[in-house]
């Protein structure tokens, strides 16, 4: 058992509190480049850092919050006047994440497909983050549904990867985030999405138990069951809902202590109408608080509207905790659009 152990629980369940969620700030720098490159943004260390001022020291926050997720770059970082990222989160009362994982990268002999690297110095890192004031981390494993594909392979190595992470994590204080995501991309229908969900979830916490992962010490951040983006068959949110929960009960054990899920692309008010009905429909016979870990369906209209101008801070923050309030509302089965 981790020396951590009670505090990793205490961690754990403050993540997933009544009415609370996650927010997903974590983005690499390509991939926060990215998403400025396309409202010409310039891509800046000091835009960076001044975009995620805007998301932690939006007044509120932590009334639907429980912690951020950062990137190393932004672990590192402070406001503009000198007060440390780290410091504005705590004094607040959330708890700061780090994303740990360095990344998706091409899986040998298997086209399409990805492999999720990080694990080299693992160890220590953990112990700088944790050192550093981080009480949670996050490893996002990503599965592709295609032709053929995804591999067992593919399942396999992912599954084993986030096992190791978060065994690491738990020796060294961390909460572990587990997250393999399931892509929306394609074509497919629900009732694949659900059979690469269940045969993915089976092989991860076949892994995380074989490893010795404390279930109750750990968060799933799972995606949702649904249609491929390109699918012309959409389902209906109470089937995406119904289809999702179904999974989850069949795979997540009762001692899990939260399932926190990715928006993944889906739009911001479709992502908490899923989540609504989770929690207004299926609360009672879910042993574990379903919740959100989400960044695009929290952050994507305030950072339309930011555009990295300075006199749009404050009509930008308004937006995110708007985003932020309604999804609280469909942890609890209370949301209206
Ligand atoms: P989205 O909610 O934008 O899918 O991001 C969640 C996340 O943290 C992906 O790793």
């Amino acid at each position: 058992m981790s020396t951590y152990a009670q505090e990793l629980k205490a961690t754990a369940k403050a993540l997933v509190a009544a009415g609370k969620g996650i927010l997903a700030i974590d983005e690499s720098n390509g991939t926060c480049n990215k998403r400025f490159a396309q409202l010409s943004i310039p891509t800046t260390e000091e835009n960076r850092r001044a975009y995620r001022e805007l998301i932690l020291t939006t007044p509120q926050l932590s009334t639907y919050i429980s912690g951020p997720i950062l990137f190393d770059e932004t672990i590192r970082q402070s406001t503009r006047n000198g007060k440390s990222f780290v410091q504005v989160i705590t004094e607040v009362g959330m708890l700061p994440g780090i994303k740990v994982d360095t990344g998706a990268k091409d899986l040998a002999a298997h086209r399409d497909e990805k492999v999720t690297e990080g694990l080299d110095g693992l160890r220590e890192r953990i112990a700088e983050y944790y050192s550093m004031g981080a009480r949670f981390a996050k490893w996002r494993a990503v599965i592709t549904i295609g032709d053929g594909i995804p591999s067992q392979a593919c399942i396999s190595v992912n599954a084993q990867a986030l096992a190791r992470y978060a065994a690491l994590c738990q020796e060294g204080g961390l909460v572990p985030i587990v997250e393999p995501e399931v892509l929306i991309d394609g074509d497919h229908t629900l009732e694949r999405c659900y059979q690469v969900t269940d045969r993915t979830l089976h092989a991860v916490f076949g892994q995380l138990y074989a490893q010795g992962v404390a279930f109750d010490q750990m968060i799933l951040k799972p995606s949702m069951v649904v249609a491929g983006k390109e699918c012309p068959q959409q389902p209906s949110v109470d089937e995406v809902a119904e289809a999702t929960i179904n999974c989850l009960r069949k795979n997540v054990p009762a001692p899990v202590a939260g399932v926190a899920f990715l928006s993944g692309g889906q739009s911001a008010e479709r992502s908490a109408a899923h989540l609504n009905i989770m929690n207004a429909r299926y609360a009672g016979i879910c042993p574990w608080p379903v919740t959100f870990s989400y960044a695009r369906a929290i952050q994507q209209p305030a950072l339309e509207h930011w555009r990295g101008e300075s006199q749009r801070v404050s009509e930008a923050q308004q937006r995110l905790l708007h985003r932020a309030k309604c999804n609280s509302a469909a942890s609890l089965g209370e949301y209206s659009p």
